[in-house]
């Protein structure tokens, strides 16, 4: 067991499927299906082609989203200058709006403007992105999302090396007595799944794994029977 678990009580899972693996002429149908599935919110990848090299949508689609399902949407917005969009994002109906460390001087001011509007907030880092460059800011989030591929595409492979990044952060917040959700995004699989609970993570992302595979509710359900399961098991070794 991993030692944050040990000495800390972490949120229980949620599966947020990211909708830049769903099939595009049908996001409507496809949101429903996972909410169906007991899927725990809806992620939102904004690209613009310049913070990643590729480009996906805008704060449109989150807007014409938003009436089909109830479930909160997570948008992270991999964007230069996120600043730019907040506005617009948050307006489309973002529940929670996370914008990456490495993409702005000024995230103390961005976060400010997002919880300024009564949304939660929330870091990305990039997988080379040190734990450090969040010290200072921890206590003003929601949530941390590491980044377990390199950013930009769906169905890439989980950079192994992210399991210990995982376990530092839950030992970071742990010690500094904060139960904040962490997410994992990129490569999560059925294989995998447990792992990254085991080390630490409870928001658990995933667009290939669940929108790429046959039965779309089935793969939603699976991912989250393995994590809720993990969970228990690991809580009730504390006692
Ligand atoms: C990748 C995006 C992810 C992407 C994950 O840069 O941030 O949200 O949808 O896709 P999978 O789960 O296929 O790795
Ligand atoms: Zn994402």
């Amino acid at each position: 067991m991993s030692e944050a678990y040990k000495k800390f009580l972490i949120p229980p899972p949620k599966i947020a499927p990211s909708i830049l693996s769903a099939d595009f002429r049908k996001l409507g149908e496809e949101v429903k299906k996972v909410e169906k599935a007991g899927a725990d919110m809806i992620h939102f990848d904004i690209m613009d082609g310049h913070f990643v090299p590729n480009i996906s949508f805008g704060p449109m689609v989150v807007k014409a989203l938003r009436s089909e399902v109830s479930i909160p949407f997570l948008v992270h917005l991999m964007v230069e200058d996120p600043e730019r969009i907040l506005e617009q994002t948050i307006d489309a109906g973002a529940d929670i709006v996370l914008f990456h460390i490495e993409a702005s001087p000024h995230s103390w001011r961005i976060l400010e403007s997002i919880k300024k509007r009564g949304v939660k907030a929330g870091i990305a880092l990039n997988p080379a992105t040190p734990l450090s460059t969040i010290k200072y800011i921890l206590h003003e989030l929601d949530m941390v999302l590491l980044m377990t591929v390199s950013p930009g595409f769906g169905g890439q492979k989980f950079i192994p090396r992210m399991f210990s990044k995982i376990s530092d952060l839950r030992r970071l917040l742990t010690m500094n007595k904060l139960m904040l959700d962490v997410a994992i995004d990129g490569g999560v699989t059925l294989e995998n799944v447990e792992e990254i609970i085991e080390a630490g993570a409870n928001v658990i992302v995933a667009g290939t794994g669940i929108f790429r595979q046959a039965d779309i509710e089935e793969a939603t359900m699976k991912l989250k029977k393995i994590a809720n399961e993990k969970y228990v098991r690991i809580i009730s070794s504390q006692v």
